[in-house]
């Protein structure tokens, strides 16, 4: 295996191009300098027509820039100016060969990724534990999934990233797989071997599509973990608005080598891009690349030290666990990603739904993300220290208060979820049809109890731990229908049928 000193001597600096630029940015401020009289879209006119309570909250400067493609202002589906030249500033970088602005988040990054590098009957290799759009990317690709199971931590009772091990046997098996799917880091910061798995599909003749959503920030510090783009991925999604700063929805589809047919992105791109982009989420995204690229080491760094202080102190709160780098001998955890506050709080008596309550209640802080046993706290280039210190002192009084003594807990839902919760998902059912020949096939609705035995036409996805227990053209098996009935008895939400009491689920109509 390479040495990471080498790897990060992959990363391509940004030297060639002036990274203080900001093209697009500048195209739009020089628009609303011009003094152009308007008569085009957004129907708002630079505010003029807006409801004033909202125009004056969010200010005259985002109306004057909610433009419309024209002369002078690059289209985002056919970029030849200002938009082509933010978008290789963007991807030298990131290092990539081509990089696109998305403005429908990671989705239509994983959806048009799918598009791009498979053809209908194509068999990919994907984690279980993916993002509900890469599903979606399945549906309309009309590809084949082949599972790879996550390494499931039994203590933490969380699921982290697939190992080169298993996409070695997954290849093994399954030889006429075209591309290898993966998602890394995952949702609390767990980055993959990508080095090593790099080596293993691209070796092996196969296509590298990586969900980086929540790494954008990963290229630009050196203890931050590999980013996908030095690791030598073909496609990879970063979600910008995420942990860096474009505004939300905003995200990038980075390319790199000769696998992946450009003229076939491009085609896509056009197909999953409005045509009537919103132009100062586009800028934000122009000048989130030039903060990352000429400063993000600087930003990054104060926020690392930040969040590792943060986690020593929680850390020295009785009941609390903030895991950090000695999770890294476990299987499927390669690396961590340091800005990521996971706080189990089982020891303090909580799940983590209380928990995020009593932050919110208590303390008027809201964090990212609450499961059963943990929350997860955000630290990013925003996150300032007294932010950090109140986060800190919220915990001390959750763990002084106790439990016992708190009125917000509702009570009871951890010792049900203890007794009657199925850690254990069930074995990954057979797969009868591709998603997209389910998702389209004629339904109907049964009793989800006498389900067995039908193809499921919907995905069932528990929270905790997120991972599908079904997805569209499996087979719905008895220990699936066991296993759900006990995680809803325990109060755990199922995403994703039409019904969501359960009580019917949709299958393939026989
Ligand atoms: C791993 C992963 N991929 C993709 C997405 C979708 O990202 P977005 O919200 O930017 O569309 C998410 C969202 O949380 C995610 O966690």
């Amino acid at each position: 295996m390479l040495a990471r000193e080498a790897l990060l001597e992959k990363r391509i600096l940004p030297v060639a191009l002036d990274q203080h630029r900001t093209p697009y940015f500048q195209a739009l401020l020089d628009y609303v300098d011009s003094g152009v009289l308007p008569f085009h879209t957004p129907g708002h006119i630079q505010g003029v027509g807006m409801d004033l309570a909202f125009r004056e909250f969010v200010g005259d400067n985002i109306c004057a820039i909610d433009l419309t493609p024209m002369p002078g202002i690059d289209d985002l589906l056919q970029p030849t100016e200002s938009i082509k030249e933010a978008q290789q500033l963007a991807a030298e970088a990131w290092g990539s060969d081509h990089t696109f602005f998305l403005i429908n988040g990671s989705t239509s990054g994983n959806q048009c990724t799918m598009m791009t590098a498979l053809d209908p009957g194509d068999k990919v290799a994907v984690p279980r534990n993916s993002h509900k759009s890469m599903l979606g990317g399945l549906i309309m690709s009309g590809a084949a999934p082949v599972y790879m199971q996550p390494e499931v931590d039994e203590e933490l009772r969380m699921d982290h990233c697939v190992t080169p091990v298993t996409v070695a046997e997954t290849l093994q098996a399954y030889p006429d797989v075209k591309a290898v799917y993966l998602v890394s880091p995952t949702y609390y910061g767990v980055a993959a071997d990508l080095a090593s798995i790099e080596r293993i599909v691209h070796d092996a003749g196969k296509l590298l599509l990586i969900d980086e959503a929540w790494g954008p920030h990963f290229h630009f510090h050196p203890a931050l973990p590999l980013s996908a783009t030095a690791a030598g991925a073909d496609l990879c999604i970063n979600s910008t608005h995420k942990m860096l700063s474009a505004f939300s929805q905003c995200a990038m589809l980075h390319q790199k080598g000769k696998r992946v047919r450009l003229d076939r992105l491009a085609s896509v791109l056009k197909m999953f891009l409005s045509t009537s982009p919103n132009l100062p989420m586009v800028a934000s995204l122009d000048v989130a690349r030039k903060q990352m690229a000429t400063e993000g080491e600087t930003l990054l760094s104060r926020t690392i030290e930040l969040a590792q202080e943060t986690r020593a102190r929680l850390n020295e709160i009785e009941g609390i666990y903030c895991f950090g780098t000695e999770l890294c001998s476990r299987k499927g955890v390669y690396a961590l990603d340091p800005t990521k506050i996971t706080v189990t709080v089982t020891g303090l008596g909580y799940t983590g739904y209380e928990a995020s309550e009593i932050l919110r209640r208590r303390h008027n802080i809201q964090v990212e993300l609450a499961d059963l046993f943990n929350i997860v706290a955000l630290f990013t280039i925003g996150t300032t220290r007294d932010a950090a210190e109140r986060l800190v002192q919220a915990f001390r009084d959750m763990a002084h208060v106790g439990r016992a003594l708190d009125m917000f807990a509702p009570s009871g839902v951890l010792e049900q979820r203890l007794k009657h919760g199925n850690f254990r998902l069930p074995p990954i059912p057979p797969m009868r049809m591709r998603p997209r020949e389910a998702f389209l096939a004629a339904a109907e609705f049964v009793n989800f109890r006498q389900s067995a035995g039908r193809v499921c036409a919907e995905t069932l996805t528990p929270y905790p731990p997120g991972i599908p227990v079904i997805a569209p053209g499996e087979e719905i098996t008895p220990e699936i229908v066991d296993y759900v009935r006990l995680e809803l008895k325990a109060g755990v939400r199922i995403q994703g049928p039409y019904d969501d009491k359960l009580r019917t689920i949709r299958v393939v109509k026989e």
